[in-house]
């Protein structure tokens, strides 16, 4: 059964991003362009991506994906990406990207199927994985905590989940991010 791990970069006052989805605070953080070699390695076990709209428009506007196609794998190699989103929307040429809506568990048994014996990476909005674990099926989350705060933005995981249900796993510093992995218990 793939594990679904909901893995992210946050603020230290848990934003995904500012009001206007901007990842300025990320990319002004040594390091946070990616690379980290943790990363790379959690990337190797992802057999499908799931992500909502706005991460899924940032990646296709920051990158220019409608003009440069070829710059998507660059980020998630030939990974199937289940996009949830109410709106018909264009996909990238030559990227395996699937579009979903509605209740997760309707697509659940398409996106599990579709990662095979690898993990389900949950990229993305806070909301999404909530639903994620609203419908029992979120198993991780691991939050790469940057030093800088903002004064609003998009949540982290907006859903009341308390110590009974998170367990902390482990704890690692990666330049100048805090890396946490927590399990979480249905
Ligand atoms: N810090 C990081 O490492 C990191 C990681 C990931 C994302 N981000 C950023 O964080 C922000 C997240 O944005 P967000 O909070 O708006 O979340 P999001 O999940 O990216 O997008 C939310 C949108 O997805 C669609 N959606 C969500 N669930 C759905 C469902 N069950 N069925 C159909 N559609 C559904 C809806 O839009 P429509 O129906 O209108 O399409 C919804 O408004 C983005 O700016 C992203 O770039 C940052």
């Amino acid at each position: 059964m793939p594990r679904v791990i909901f893995h992210t970069a946050t603020t230290l006052n848990g934003f995904l991003a500012d009001d206007e989805h901007s990842l300025e605070w990320l990319f002004a953080t040594p390091g946070g362009e990616g690379g980290d070699s943790d990363f790379t390695e959690f990337l190797a076990g992802v057999g499908v991506l799931v992500q909502g709209s706005s991460t899924y428009d940032w990646v296709v506007e920051h990158e220019d994906l409608v003009a440069h196609p070829e710059k998507w794998p660059q980020y998630y190699g030939d990974r199937p990406t289940y996009v949830f989103s109410n709106r018909d929307r264009r996909g990238i040429l030559g990227a395996d990207v699937r579009f979903v809506r509605g209740d997760v568990r309707d697509s659940w048994s398409e996106i599990r199927d579709a990662a095979g014996d690898r993990d389900i990476w949950i990229v993305g909005g806070g909301d999404l994985a909530g639903q994620f674990d609203d419908a029992g099926l979120l198993d991780e989350i691991r939050v790469s905590i940057a030093p800088a705060l903002l004064p609003s933005g998009m949540p982290l995981l907006p859903r009341r989940i308390g110590a009974d249900r998170l367990h902390l796993e482990s704890v690692r510093q990666s330049g100048q991010f805090a890396q946490l992995v927590y399990s979480v218990r249905a």
